[in-house]
């Protein structure tokens, strides 16, 4: 074997559990073939279960053990039943993408053969854009207070943070990514009109960043106008760049254009690879359908073509992703309910694994 890679697989709760395992499926499927040698080392933590076992969500030497893995593989965390949202999420998984750094969030939005778009008249090929996302500071930080709670002077103040560096990293990324691609084109998200000083800031920096990138072309939008552009002209765009509130938004509002939640991935990168970058589903654990064998595994399938294209392993990660068309494309009856069919969980996993051992 060449190329050795070391992955901290977390299945998390709920569907998590039953959309990994099909994901580690067609990872293994993808390294046979095409040499590549995988050290899969699986995490009980970052669950409800480890949370009812142990108080905390996370082991104390979690950083220590997870730091030299070259990713991480997770399916999904939370179970409101046992854990309140916010301790499962802070606990886990803010902990992961703010310790690691991981100030990219990537998220992929493609309409593909074989989903219906909730948007009239789109097929395949229509919808093809990346949504990249500060995934660190802006408005989600946690500088602010209280004052004079309970009465008529209560007052409550929450500030957006935007740092040069913060700015400038998410917005190389995001340029870099455009360069990549054949239209080389991207969007800023804005504000401007209204949020009257870190949003000139941000139209500043990404003005500043375009001189750097002539070969790119660069438009910007105010984020209102800009949701309604999602919905009406999805077909505009190329990789759109926003701040953390701005990118959460339209990080969930771009793939439900292209179809069902089932289906789509998302990065949150440490490009300076200092750390192991984390890939994961859009999807939640889904406690509504656990435990039936039905959830659509391909958001996790497509999170590890994701994940082998950042692991420097291209020819496997575009083969994951054409099998994942090729399946979409093809009998119908192999696919989960959520996209008409009546296959299972792991019908489409290893019909997915099939087509890709079948394509190298
Ligand atoms: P959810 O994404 O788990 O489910 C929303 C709806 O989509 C449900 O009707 C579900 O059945 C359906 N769905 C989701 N994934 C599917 C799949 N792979 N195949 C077919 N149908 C699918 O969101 P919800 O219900 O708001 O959250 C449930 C739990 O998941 C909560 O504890 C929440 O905090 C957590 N969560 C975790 C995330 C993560 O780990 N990154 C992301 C979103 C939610
Ligand atoms: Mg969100």
């Amino acid at each position: 074997m060449s190329r050795r890679y070391r992955i901290a697989v977390i299945p998390g709760d709920g569907i998590g559990k039953e959309v990994v395992p099909e994901g580690v499926r067609v990872l293994r499927a993808a390294a046979d073939a095409f040499g590549i040698g995988l050290d899969l080392a699986e995490y009980d933590f970052a669950s409800a279960e480890y949370w009812q076992r142990h108080g905390t969500m996370l082991p104390d030497g979690w950083f220590e053990e997870l730091k030299d893995r070259d990713a991480l593989f997770l399916g999904a965390v939370g179970w409101p039943d046992t854990v309140p949202d916010h301790v499962s999420l802070w606990g886990s998984l803010l902990q992961f993408r703010r310790r690691f750094d991981q100030y990219a969030n990537v998220r992929p939005v493609r309409l593909m053969p074989g989903v219906t778009s909730p948007l009239a008249g789109r097929g395949p090929g229509d919808i093809d854009f990346y949504v990249v996302r500060e995934n660190t500071e802006g408005e989600y930080s946690a500088i602010g207070g209280r004052m004079f709670e309970g009465t008529e002077r209560e007052t409550v103040v929450q500030e957006t943070v935007m740092t040069r560096t913060g700015v400038d990293r998410i917005l190389r990324y995001a340029f870099e990514l455009a360069r990549r691609r054949e239209r080389a084109s991207l969007t800023s998200a804005t504000k401007s009109n209204g949020i009257s000083q870190t949003m000139p800031y941000w139209d500043e920096r990404v003005a500043a960043m375009a001189a750097e990138y002539p070969d790119v072309a660069v438009d910007q939008y105010h984020i209102d106008i800009l949701t309604a552009h999602f919905v009406l002209h999805p077909e505009r765009f190329d990789v759109v760049v926003a701040s953390n509130l701005f990118g959460d938004i339209l990080s969930d509002l771009g793939p439900a254009c292209a179809g069902t939640i089932g289906i789509a991935p998302s990065a949150n990168i440490d490009p300076e690879r200092r750390y192991p970058s984390l890939f994961e589903p859009v999807h939640g654990s889904a406690p509504d359908i656990a435990g039936k064998g039905i959830a659509n595994p391909v958001g996790q399938i497509w999170s590890a073509s994701m994940m082998l294209d950042h692991l420097g392993e291209p020819e496997a990660a575009a083969a994951v992703l054409r099998a994942v068309e090729e399946v979409l494309a093809g009998d119908r009856s192999a696919l989960t309910p959520d996209l008409g069919g009546e296959g299972t969980t792991a019908s489409l996993g290893a019909a997915v694994a099939a087509a890709v051992k079948g394509a190298a």
